[in-house]
């Protein structure tokens, strides 16, 4: 029996859709920046340098927290409780898992690349090419169901990354300094908080469960804090993946001396 727009009692209407409309625009552009990041991190994630600039301070995102003897000196914050990688296994990869797994669960960019790329569907009124559809009950989708667990981690790294804010004044003679390196840091910081705070699952985890407000009076304060950001969730994953990568090609830039810093001070 046939299923999707086709089943039995569904009007049978000729055309793809009515839309006159570039409907097509959204997933389009959606598709190329996703792809873009997923291209832009691999090639970082497998060049494994130029992630640290020791006169500054700046680590990237992308490879922190440095957990392995394999970082080099200086980039580890929290010690080295890992040992080397081999060559072929890049550095950043367990960081990655945790960040793209975070990002790859988010019901914001589930939205993103269901349209995108299963076209499932590709707009409203525009229907999906599959007949069937079964949901996110099943393996593989039924994965996206760890989202919950994907956030705490990535509540531990954006802690990690506002450790690693503090650590850019660094000043270049010693002491406290900054640098255009720090505001950028700083901007990436306040933008994944940003995103991490207004996370659907965090809102959830705040007052979701609780039946009565007035016996959680703190609780009921952050869910109110998290219920007011959360309706720009999808600004702030894209505008905080644009800062990752932003931040990222800078340190990279000033690692590899490509560009020398711009000192505001010390
Ligand atoms: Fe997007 Fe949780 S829903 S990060």
């Amino acid at each position: 029996m046939k299923a999707g727009v086709a089943a039995p009692g569904r009007a049978q209407i000729p055309e793809r859709t009515y839309r006159k409309d570039r409907w097509w625009g959204w997933p389009l552009s959606m598709g190329a920046v996703l792809l873009f990041f997923v291209v832009y991190a691999t090639i970082r994630i497998f060049m494994n340098k130029y992630y640290w600039a020791p006169g500054e301070h700046y680590l990237t995102p992308i490879y922190s927290p440095c957990l392995s003897d394999s970082c080099v000196p200086g980039s580890s914050h929290f010690g080295t409780p890992l040992p080397e990688v081999p060559a072929f296994l890049p550095m950043a990869v367990i960081t990655f898992i945790i960040l793209a797994g975070f990002r790859a669960t988010c019901y914001y960019y589930r939205k993103t690349y269901y349209r995108s790329f299963f076209l499932s569907p590709a707009a409203c009124a525009v229907p999906e090419p599959r007949g069937k559809y079964s949901g996110e009950r099943r393996f593989p989708l039924i994965l996206l169901n760890s989202h919950r667990y994907f956030f705490y981690l990535a509540l531990i790294f954006a802690l990690v990354n506002v450790y690693d804010a503090v650590l850019s004044f660094h000043g270049k003679d010693g002491g406290v300094g900054m640098g255009l390196g720090t505001v950028i840091i700083l901007i990436n910081v306040a933008a994944l908080s940003m995103y991490t705070l207004s996370c659907h699952a965090c809102r959830h985890i705040m007052g979701g469960k609780l039946k009565s407000f007035s016996d959680h009076p703190i609780r009921y304060r952050y869910w109110q804090f998290v219920s007011k950001i959360n309706p720009k969730h999808g600004q702030w994953a894209m505008i905080s993946l644009f800062t990752v990568i932003f931040t990222d090609a800078y340190i990279m830039s000033v690692s590899a001396g490509w560009i020398t810093d711009l000192r505001i001070f010390n």
